[in-house]
């Protein structure tokens, strides 16, 4: 009998064929690591709402969602309006234009810390900005970050970002970087304030609803209690807002859990899909920024420096203003919501009906997938994230049931971005998550049935 992945072979022949000749040009076919697939990743033609279709016409419900960027889905008309009519009159004119203004004004009416904003192009881009900014701003070198958490790719947040935590973690990180990092275990308060003691710590910078895009959510009262702790030592709180921004609620995490940092890192929904970010900050703080026309000694020695060739290029400012626009009454997250909680449902009670171990769980419109023998039958998301060891939590779904499990997903017709991780958007409808759910049953059995998860393997017809 043909197997997971025989039938992926024949299915995305197309797929294979194109990555075989991206794989000797681009490391691994991909540009990104996250969208490498074993044994091969798909090519993808078009998207629209939240499906998507691969270069040979396959059909997918897409649960990636631009990897938590699209709470709009793809391709929403006000966006394609937005982006024609900027792209039409210029993609960069070498001068500010009025979309950075709208969309800046938009940013910090939106959201509780942010007084005034700087535009990058990557998330990444935004955490090392807001590292400097707060360094220059205290006069102090050491930045403290949470361990699992991340930040990006860049040489800073490489430490203690995974097991194991005595080497970065990428090749090619100096080992000084890690002599400006300071970094704390989570859930601890008590390390946290033993690493803000010495006065030295110019920011503080963690995702506030948890590590990994929230697979291992904050405990309540966490929060708070940083915000008392980074207060008493004179520390900057840094959120990184890069996923929960505009998503979580219109004033991202900072709204949803009711504590306001001194600065925030933002890319993603606030960009509504296309390549963007920002800063965004108390006024007292991003004013380190500013150009002193008449003081180049200022300029020189105390300003933060920001540059960047395509921040706040007018295609993507003109979109980010207008998926604002779109997101600041909370309507679009609360649909988000409410789709990922039937999604959970249903994908629960699946995992419940098949008798295997696992939860799909998260906060809001993010979906973390964890599946194994090895974990609890716990249906319930709140009680399985709490009750489930953090690093357990993180490991999700371990190999080989994952290169399986991503496989039948995909022959299924679902697409979970690694795997495991997902979010919806305001623009799912309860008959898309019904589907979704029922074609990851289907590949749920596929792995049961082939040896890979203990469990009662049987047949789900299609809808
Ligand atoms: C919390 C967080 N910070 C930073 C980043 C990096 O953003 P980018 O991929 O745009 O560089 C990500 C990306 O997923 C993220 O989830």
């Amino acid at each position: 009998m043909a197997t997971i992945f025989d039938d992926y072979a024949a299915k995305f022949a197309g797929s294979h064929a194109l990555w075989e000749r991206a794989r000797k040009i681009i490391p691994s076919g991909v540009n990104h690591d996250v969208r490498y697939i074993n044994p091969f990743p798909l090519y993808m033609d078009r998207a629209q709402g939240c499906r998507k279709w691969d270069i040979e016409n396959h059909e997918f419900i897409d649960l990636c969602t631009g990897h938590g960027s699209l709470i709009l889905g793809h391709g929403h008309p006000a966006i394609l309006k937005a982006l024609h009519a900027a792209a039409d009159k210029y993609t960069h004119p070498s001068a500010p234009t009025p979309y950075e203004v709208r969309w800046a004004e938009l940013v910090t009416t939106i959201v509780p810390c942010a007084e005034m904003v700087r535009f990058q192009l990557s998330g990444t881009e935004a955490t090392m900005l807001a590292m400097r900014i707060a360094r220059a701003h205290t006069g102090r070198n050491i930045i403290v970050k949470l361990r699992d958490h991340f930040h990006g790719w860049h040489d800073y947040a490489m430490i203690e970002y995974v097991p194991p935590y005595e080497i970065p973690g990428s090749a090619g990180v100096p080992p000084c970087v890690a002599g400006a990092v300071r970094t704390v275990p989570i859930r601890d308060l008590a390390a946290m304030e033993a690493a803000l003691a010495p006065r030295d710590v110019a920011a503080v910078i963690l995702e506030a609803d948890g590590p990994a895009g929230g697979a291992v959510p904050t405990r309540p009262g966490y929060l708070q209690g940083l915000r008392e702790l980074t207060k008493m030592y004179g520390t900057i709180l840094i959120f990184d807002e890069v996923i929960t921004g505009f998503r979580m609620a219109p004033g991202g995490a900072q709204e949803y859990f009711g504590v306001t940092p001194d600065m925030a890192t933002y890319a993603k929904a606030i960009c509504g899909g296309v390549p963007g970010s920002a800063v965004a900050g108390k006024a007292e703080i991003m004013g380190d920024m500013t150009l002193r026309p008449d003081d180049p000694e200022h300029n020189r020695k105390k300003r933060v420096r920001h540059q960047g060739t395509f921040s706040a290029n007018p295609v993507t400012a003109a979109v980010g203003a207008a998926a604002l626009e779109l997101l600041k009454d909370g309507r679009m997250q609360d649909q988000a919501a409410k789709m990922a909680d039937h999604m959970r449902v249903g994908v629960n009670a699946a995992i419940r009906e098949a008798g295997v171990a696992g939860c799909l769980y998260g906060t809001r419109s993010t979906l973390c997938l964890a599946l194994g023998d090895d974990l609890p039958q716990i249906s319930d998301p709140a009680e399985f994230a709490q009750t489930v060891e953090p690093h357990r939590l993180l490991q999700r779904v371990k190999q080989p049931l994952l290169k399986a499990l991503q496989c039948a997903q995909l022959l299924e017709g679902v697409d979970l971005l690694a795997g495991t991780h997902a979010w919806t958007s305001g623009v799912m409808t309860e008959a898309d998550m019904d589907e979704a759910v029922h074609r990851w049953a289907r590949a749920l059995h596929r792995v049961i049935a082939e040896g890979y998860l203990a469990g009662k393997a049987r047949t789900v017809k299609t809808a």
